[in-house]
């Protein structure tokens, strides 16, 4: 059971280092700059416990601090009572979110699921890449995409949620 009214967004990667923590960041930076950051509760989890408790990734840090996002937190895995706190759970690639799907299986919560392409008018449905093993260029590209998807949905949620 949701706490309060707020609209619960959730933000899903693999590691909860590098892309997910980003479009929680860029997410909120949306927000604020919209005046509608008492709206929302925003949040990011991976689907491994690969890096829990780990700053995010210092190579997703200086990309986005290179355009005027901080990124911060603490890699946290995602769990089955994320379900009941959060409306919608956005997965950054397809595999992400067959582990969504998998947990929303074994939980009683009612969140949407969904991937964050959902909302890119470029590639919708794609995957956000995976820039972990890749060089820098990834990771500009990954902001990119990030940046663009995130405007989008947030359009989305506040006609959604008459919040415009
Ligand atoms: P993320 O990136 O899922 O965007 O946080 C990754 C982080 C770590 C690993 C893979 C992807 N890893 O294999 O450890």
């Amino acid at each position: 059971m949701k706490a309060d009214d707020r609209v619960g967004v959730l933000f899903v990667c693999l590691g909860n280092i590098c892309r997910s923590p980003l479009a929680e960041s860029v997410f909120r930076d949306l927000i604020r700059e919209h005046g509608v950051e008492q709206h929302f509760d925003v949040d990011s989890a991976g689907t491994s416990g690969y890096h829990i408790g780990e700053s995010p990734d210092s190579r997703t840090v200086e990309t986005a601090r290179a355009r005027g996002v901080e990124v911060t937190g603490s890699s946290r895995k995602l769990d089955r009572d994320d379900f009941g706190r959060f409306d919608y759970i956005v997965a950054m690639d397809h595999e992400n979110l067959a582990g969504v799907q998998a947990l929303a299986e074994r939980s009683d919560g009612s969140s949407k699921v969904m991937l964050l392409r959902d909302w890119d008018d470029l590639d919708r449905g794609a995957g956000v890449p995976d820039p972990y093993y890749g060089g820098p260029r990834g990771f500009d590209d990954v902001h990119d995409i990030v940046e663009r998807s995130c405007e989008a949905l947030l359009t989305h949620l506040l006609a959604e949620h008459d919040l415009a």
